[in-house]
C-alpha cells in the first residue's frame, strides 16, 4: 500500500490507490459560521450541539470512554456485532458499507471481518466531522484488510449524505452505531431518518445501534465514571469552542454533571458555571453572560425500547428485517431496509 498522499485540487481531496479522503468540513472553517453556537448560547436554557465534542482531543477522550469499566454500550454493541455479524452480512449480500460518525471504526471491523469471511468485496465510506481520527483509522484499516477500498468524508451527516457519490456496488448498508441517534431530540431524529430514507436507494440497508432502557444507577454510572474521563470529555467542548471561535472559556470554572431524566428516558449532560462570569467568542462577536450555577446542556443520550423503535422505523419507510440484542438486553441493533 502506498502511504503517499497527493493533494489533488483545492477542493481538499487526498487520495492514493485505495484511499480517498474528501474534506467537506475540516479545511473549510468558513462553512461553520457558528450559527448554532450563537443560538444555543444566547437562549434562556443554554445548549451546545454535541458535534462540538469531537475535535481531535475530544475523539481521543471518547475512545478512552469506550474502554471504561462503567461504559457498557461499546462492549455490549461489539458483542452483538461479533455474534450476529455473519448473519447480517448474509442478509445484505455484497454491499458498500457507509458509516455515519465512524470515529475509530473499531466495531466496524467486526462487520468487515464478516464480509471478508464471505469473500465479499470490501468498500467502506466512513463519514465523520473529526478528520484526524477518520484518517488514522482509515490507514490502520487499509493495513489490516488488503482488499479494502475506502472513500472517507470529513463532513457532517447532512453534508455527506446529500453528496453520496456513485456506489461501487449495487447496494449499500448505512451504519449508525454507538446509539449516536440518542443524541437527537425526537424532532432532530425525525429529520435525520428522513435524510437517511431520501439518501438511500430502494433495497439499501440501514443498521442502527440503540442503547436500551435499564435501571438508573447503571446509566448514571456510565456517564459519571470514577476516573473523570467523561468530565474531561464534556469540558473539552469549551476548549474546542475557544479554538474554533477564538474564545476565552476557562474550563476550570465549569463543572461536569450527568443525570438520568426518567420521565424523558434520557441522560442529560451539563456544564455548570461555578461563578458569575462572562465569556467572549471573538470570531462570533459574541459575549455570553453566565450566572453562578447556570447550566449549559451539552448532550442528551436517549434510551430506547427496541420494539417501539422498530415500529417507529417502519412508520418512516424502513422495513425492519431483524433485531438483535445481548443476553441482558442492554443494547439493540435494528437491521432495516428501504422499501
Ligand atoms: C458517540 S461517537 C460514536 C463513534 C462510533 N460510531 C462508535 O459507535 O463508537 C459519535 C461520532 O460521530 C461523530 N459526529 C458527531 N456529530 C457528527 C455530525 N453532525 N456529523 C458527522 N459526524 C459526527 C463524532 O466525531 C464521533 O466520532
Amino acid at each position: 500500500m502506498s502511504t503517499f498522499f497527493q493533494k489533488q485540487d483545492s477542493n481538499e481531496t487526498l487520495s492514493n490507490q485505495r484511499l480517498q479522503l474528501q474534506y467537506l468540513l475540516e479545511n473549510n472553517l468558513n462553512q461553520d459560521d457558528g450559527t448554532e453556537i450563537i443560538t444555543g448560547l444566547t437562549q434562556e436554557s443554554k445548549t451546545i450541539p454535541p458535534r462540538y465534542f469531537y475535535d481531535h482531543q475530544g475523539s481521543q477522550l471518547f475512545e478512552k470512554i469506550c474502554e471504561l469499566p462503567e461504559y457498557y454500550p461499546t462492549r455490549t454493541e461489539a458483542s452483538i456485532l461479533k455474534e450476529y455479524g455473519q448473519e447480517i452480512a448474509k442478509i445484505t449480500g455484497k454491499v458498500e458499507i457507509v458509516e455515519l460518525g465512524s470515529g475509530s471504526s473499531t466495531k466496524t471491523q467486526l462487520l468487515l471481518d464478516a464480509y471478508q469471511d464471505l469473500d465479499y468485496p470490501l468498500y467502506y465510506t466512513p463519514i465523520d466531522v473529526s478528520g484526524g481520527i477518520l484518517k488514522e483509522s482509515a490507514n490502520s484499516l487499509l493495513a489490516k484488510y488488503p482488499t479494502l477500498k475506502i472513500t472517507g468524508k470529513v463532513a457532517t451527516y447532512e453534508q455527506a449524505l446529500t453528496k453520496l457519490s456513485y456506489s461501487a456496488l449495487s447496494q449499500r448498508i448505512c451504519l449508525f452505531l454507538g446509539s449516536t441517534i440518542g443524541n437527537f431530540s425526537q424532532e432532530e431524529c425525525d429529520r435525520f431518518i428522513e435524510l437517511i430514507t431520501s439518501s438511500l436507494s430502494v433495497g439499501d440497508y440501514f443498521l442502527l445501534g440503540v442503547d436500551l432502557q435499564k435501571p438508573n444507577p447503571i446509566l448514571e454510572a456510565a456517564y459519571n465514571d470514577s476516573q473523570g474521563i467523561t468530565a474531561a470529555f464534556n469540558l473539552n467542548i469549551l476548549q474546542h469552542l475557544n479554538w474554533r471561535f477564538d474564545g476565552n472559556f476557562n474550563p476550570s470554572l465549569f463543572e461536569h454533571q450527568a443525570i438520568y431524566n426518567e420521565s424523558d428516558n434520557q441522560i442529560e449532560m451539563y456544564l455548570i458555571s461555578q461563578r458569575s462570569q462572562n465569556v467572549k467568542l471573538a470570531a462570533l462577536d459574541l459575549i455570553i453572560d453566565f450566572r453562578k450555577g447556570e447550566k449549559i446542556l451539552t448532550e442528551i443520550s436517549r434510551k430506547f425500547n427496541l420494539q417501539e423503535q422498530s415500529v417507529y422505523l417502519t412508520s418512516k419507510g424502513l422495513k425492519v428485517n431483524a433485531t438483535y440484542t445481548d443476553s441482558k438486553q442492554w443494547f439493540g441493533l435494528l437491521l432495516c431496509q428501504k422499501i
